[in-house]
């Protein structure tokens, strides 16, 4: 390979086995032909100058002395048009074949525009949204010089104490794949050549969101049809989806560290999914593999590279390691070839190797970002991904005229708005509540109190505080906080008490085995709700919590996550009733960590248990039920629906044809509303033990007050399918139940055949 000729063909095919046949680009290969080892080993080292994007420069001398040596493939934490020219200007100009960097960054729910948190968005169940938000992240980050984009990330999880489950679709593999497919379109919108999209990264390939403890960075271990059937699809949805490049996890997998697991990285991903784009470690992930006990830094960059990872993070293991393993003969040059190779082929796609300064139009930031519309976006997208988890004497949506006391700590807050990884968005331009409060009902009569702090422990505190100020401990007392707050709350119609967890109480290293509102909060909730005034409870954070207790209170409760830029005024939107809530919850939420995992898709037992009520011998708890708190999918709205003339229009199915289940949806309320109409289905009989509920369709509908609609599901074998214990992807001739409604919670409904032929 390492002699290949240009002039032999114009199309040759790569030769490695079972991999999908590929063009070889004739602009590549002329570059491989004039690259020396160490200048294809450089092309698989990316870097951070450090310092973060809005103070870094990409001038730091070392990175610069590597760009200028061709020891750089690509960096990341580097924005602004001008500093990526300089950037590019470092590589075209001054190292020997002029070849540009790949800009990296992590735009995970918005560039500047900070939409909600990603497990916000996926509530909204709507995936042209998700996808414009993607769309939008994608033109504001390549105004700024940024082509080659970390997101999506898809990792399914079942495990609330893991902090990430922020930046992910939540716990069901189905859901998470559509989220997956929609984000990588927004990225990329089916041409990377255009100056407006950038390269998506799907990660964290794999199994991320499963470590144990829901501890991060924790081994993970699982069956492999446990990671075919419910982790992986969403990856797969991906890399389908076209996706440019995949990062890997810092877990292992059967006892190899993904960023060296060669069945993960070639096996699977490369030979059995036909991905053709480019494998980048996380975070110094190859030098964490020595931690991991594989061997040195020598050993672990050549298990990498050999495992198929093509561009080593940060660790610089594969720059200062891999020509002296080429020379031992360890790992052989075609393999560095055939990474570089991939590399090149990826800034080829985005069209930098015709034109090195295409992400360098000063003009566009001032055009492309934070636009009003963009602005307007964020607000929408917030107001989509709220869930109204209770609604208790329907206190919400309140009133304009009310005599409004808005309380508590993240009411008046600005630093926690953005939610967790939201690096590239500025917490100053976002929308407190009171603030959007006041924009949207100018004529109400507001009074904010805080109430409490997020929380008294100013260890705790400190932790969460990392990234700068998220938790502010208030020099006055707790009781004086709590005094003042229900001062406010007794003179006034009803209380709105905006609560919940700082944007960096979840997220990366953020997890945590008590998932309840913090104490110093819980209290402010129990002492506003003896005032006996009505009581709304706007929720914040990253994760499902355990909120058993205020579930049982005579409260309101509507969760918000970490909503984006715009959140003050897309709460008012939400309370006040200008805009109904019609999120659903995409993660089922505990009644207690000891519940942890509960899912809604768990798949049968022997001893299943019949109803809620505790019997012996079953598969239950002494202390609660098996049900969650909240299930996936849930989630109301200030109307009610109705399901009614559910039905499938055939009693059997025959490969090849489709049959179709069917629901009328009526509006019985008085105002509009949105519904998200879920359709699961349940294998009877089948060679592995199957979900007891598994979704397979859903569609979101506008009601007007009264009026119905009929939701029509297509279903053919293709739905039918999973991956048997030969992880052969089938489907078994059988009864299937299904069951149709707004929740996971629904009933059955009937049931149909699948026939052979
Ligand atoms: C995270 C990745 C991220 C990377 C680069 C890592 O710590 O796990 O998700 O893309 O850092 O910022």
């Amino acid at each position: 390979m390492k002699n290949f000729n240009l002039s032999v063909a114009f199309l040759l095919f790569l030769g490695l086995s079972g991999l999908q046949a590929q063009e070889r680009i004739p602009q590549v290969e002329a570059l491989l032909e004039k690259m020396t080892l160490e200048e294809k080993i450089g092309q698989l080292n990316l870097l951070t100058p450090g310092g973060g994007i809005a103070t870094g420069s990409v001038v730091s001398e070392d990175v610069e002395a590597k760009i200028k040596a061709g020891n750089v493939g690509g960096i990341f934490g580097v924005s602004s048009p001008e500093r990526v020219r300089q950037a590019q200007e470092l590589a075209v100009k001054n190292s020997r074949l002029g070849i540009p960097l790949l800009i990296g960054s992590d735009v995970i729910h918005g560039y500047k525009t900070t939409f909600p948190i990603p497990l916000g968005l996926s509530s909204s169940w709507d995936m042209e949204l998700i996808k414009e938000t993607a769309k939008v992240a994608a033109k504001e980050a390549t105004a700024d010089g940024i082509n080659w984009n970390f997101s999506p990330m898809v990792d399914i999880s079942r495990d609330p104490r893991w902090g990430r489950v922020a930046e992910g679709a939540g716990e069901d593999a189905y859901l998470g794949s559509q989220v997956a497919r929609a984000m990588v379109q927004g990225y990329q919108q089916d041409d990377l050549t255009k100056p407006h999209t950038m390269m998506a990264t799907v990660k964290h390939l794999a199994l991320y969101g499963a470590p144990e403890g829901g501890r991060d960075y924790n081994r993970v271990d699982m069956s492999r049809t446990k990671m075919f059937n419910e982790y992986l699809p969403p990856y797969k949805a991906a890399v389908d989806a076209g996706v440019g490049s995949v990062m890997t996890s810092f877990n292992d997998i059967d006892g190899v560290p993904a960023t060296g697991n060669k069945w993960l990285l070639t096996d699977l991903l490369r030979e059995r999914w036909g991905f053709d784009g480019f494998v980048v470690s996380d975070y110094t992930s190859v030098n964490e593999m020595i931690a991991h006990g594989m061997g040195d830094l020598q050993d672990v960059s050549a298990m990498a590279l050999k495992a198929g990872l093509d561009m080593d993070m940060v660790g610089e293991g594969f720059l200062t390691t891999l020509k002296k393993s080429v020379e031992e003969g360890r790992v052989s040059e075609e393999e560095i070839t055939t990474a570089a190779r991939r590399i090149l082929e990826a800034k080829h796609k985005l069209g930098l190797l015709d034109d090195p300064y295409k992400y360098s139009d000063t003009g566009r930031p001032e055009k492309d970002i934070l636009t009003k519309e963009n602005r307007e976006l964020a607000r929408h997208a917030a107001t989509q991904s709220f869930v109204l988890l209770k609604d208790h004497n329907q206190v919400l949506p309140v009133s304009k005229k009310a005599k409004i006391a808005l309380i508590g700590p993240l009411a008046n807050d600005q630093s926690n708005m953005l939610g967790t990884w939201a690096p590239t968005g500025d917490f100053k331009l976002s929308v407190p509540v009171l603030e959007g409060f006041k924009n949207i009902a100018p004529n109400s009569r507001i009074t904010y109190a805080k109430g409490a702090n997020i929380t008294n422990d100013t260890a705790f505190a400190k932790k969460v505080n990392v990234f700068g100020p998220k938790v502010e401990i208030s020099d006055r007392s707790p009781d004086e906080l709590l005094q003042e707050a229900l001062k406010v709350a007794r003179a006034s119609d009803v209380v709105v008490a905006v609560v919940g967890e700082a944007s960096e109480m979840s997220g990366e290293a953020a997890s945590r085995t008590n998932i309840q509102i913090p104490e110093s909060q819980k209290r402010l909730i129990r002492e506003l709700v003896k005032t006996g005034k009505p009581v709304a409870l706007v929720l914040m954070s990253g994760r499902p919590l355990d909120i058993s207790e205020e579930m049982d209170m005579p409260v309101s409760i509507l969760q918000t996550w970490h909503p984006g830029v715009e959140a003050g005024n897309a709460i008012a939107d939400v309370v006040f009733g200008d805009v109904n809530p019609s999120g659903k919850l995409t993660m089922s939420w505990p009644r207690n960590v000891g519940q942890i995992p509960v899912y809604y898709g768990e798949r049968t037992t022997g001893r299943p248990a019949p109803t809620e009520e505790f019997q012996k011998f079953k598969t239950n708890y002494l202390d609660v039920p098996n049900s969650p708190l909240l299930p996936f999918g849930h989630g109301l709205s200030y109307t009610n629906f109705q399901y009614s003339e559910i039905k499938a229009n055939s009693e059997t199915l025959r490969r090849g044809d489709s049959l179709v289940i069917s629901t009328k949806v009526t509006n019985t309320g008085k105002i509009a509303g949105q519904e998200v109409v879920q359709l699961y289905i349940h294998d009877k009989v089948r060679s592995l033990t199957p979900p007891k509920k598994q979704l397979i369709a859903f569609e979101k509908i506008n009601l007007k007050p009264g009026e119905s609609k009929t939701v029509e599901f297509p279903v053919t074998v293709e739905d039918l399918k999973f991956y048997n214990s030969q992880l052969e992807y089938v489907a078994e001739p059988g009864e299937f139940e299904f069951f149709v409604g707004g929740t996971s919670d629904c009933e059955m409904q009937g049931s149909f055949t699948l026939v052979e032929e």
